[in-house]
């Protein structure tokens, strides 16, 4: 470009006449948690938390796990059991971990912050986290389809909870189960190859209070071939000892 045309495009973008044009043609995918926390009704530093009497007991036995010296590394497993017996991991269940094991409450921040299994907000008593990840979306397998049907079938979006407090939708990456993709987990199971109609079942069931079964909603076993055993594992295992020398 030559120098003139490139002082008044220059001057224009400082004008903001015309506008810088951006290296991605599709919107930034953002995280849809704040890093930041925000004071709200249902969690502030003045909602008092404390660890109920098994928890209790179960930090003295994780402690037992490290020395003295070093009890912050327990803060993960402290925020995991405050997260179960709270809901969510709460200010108030952050600061509680750095009072117990004596560290400056901005060094369990920083952990809650970085790992997204801390929800420091409140999420629904079913928490369905849907794995979009490439295997997950591609070919057959289909997870837009299923976050479609979710969405379509609860009434809320990625990042909401149900009115009535029994779902909130989430999108996450590798659930590391892709050999059963798709793949969603509803708090700590893992429900694959999931397809349109049982993912709906599935959800219609939790409504209805019966029970589901966690793995594969197909039928097949755990991560067996999907068509089914036709040219592996249809023989029996080998033995110990196999195709080693007789003498030893
Ligand atoms: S990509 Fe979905 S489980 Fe790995």
């Amino acid at each position: 470009m030559n120098p003139v045309r490139a002082l008044v495009r220059q001057a224009a973008i400082q004008r903001n006449v015309i506008t810088r044009r951006a290296i991605h043609s599709s919107p930034a995918a953002l995280s849809d948690a704040l890093f930041v926390h925000r004071d709200t009704a249902e969690n502030n530093p003045n909602i008092p938390f404390e660890f109920n009497a098994d928890n209790k007991k179960r930090i003295e036995e994780i402690l037992k796990k490290y020395p003295p010296q070093y009890k912050k590394a327990a803060i993960m497993p402290l925020l995991d059991l405050g997260q179960r017996q709270h809901g969510f991991t709460s200010i108030s269940v952050m600061n509680e971990v750095a009072r117990l094991l004596e560290v400056p409450p901005m060094r369990v921040y920083e952990v809650a912050t970085f790992y997204t299994m801390f929800n420091r907000e409140p999420v629904g008593k079913n928490f369905l986290q849907l794995c979009t990840t490439t295997p997950c979306q591609l070919g057959g397998c289909g997870s837009t389809k299923i976050l479609d049907t979710i969405k379509e079938h609860l009434g809320i979006n990625v990042g909401e909870t149900t009115k009535d407090g029994l779902f909130t939708l989430v999108e996450v990456e590798c659930a590391g189960a892709c050999v059963n993709a798709p793949v969603m987990a509803i708090n700590d199971d893992y429900y694959e190859d999931l397809t349109p109609e049982t993912t709906k079942k599935l959800l219609d069931n939790i409504k209805a209070g019966k029970p589901i079964k966690a793995g594969p909603q197909t039928g097949r076993h755990t991560c067996e071939p999907a068509p089914g055993v036709y040219t592996t594992l249809n023989s029996e295992p080998y033995g110990p000892g196999f195709k080693v020398r007789s003498d030893l």
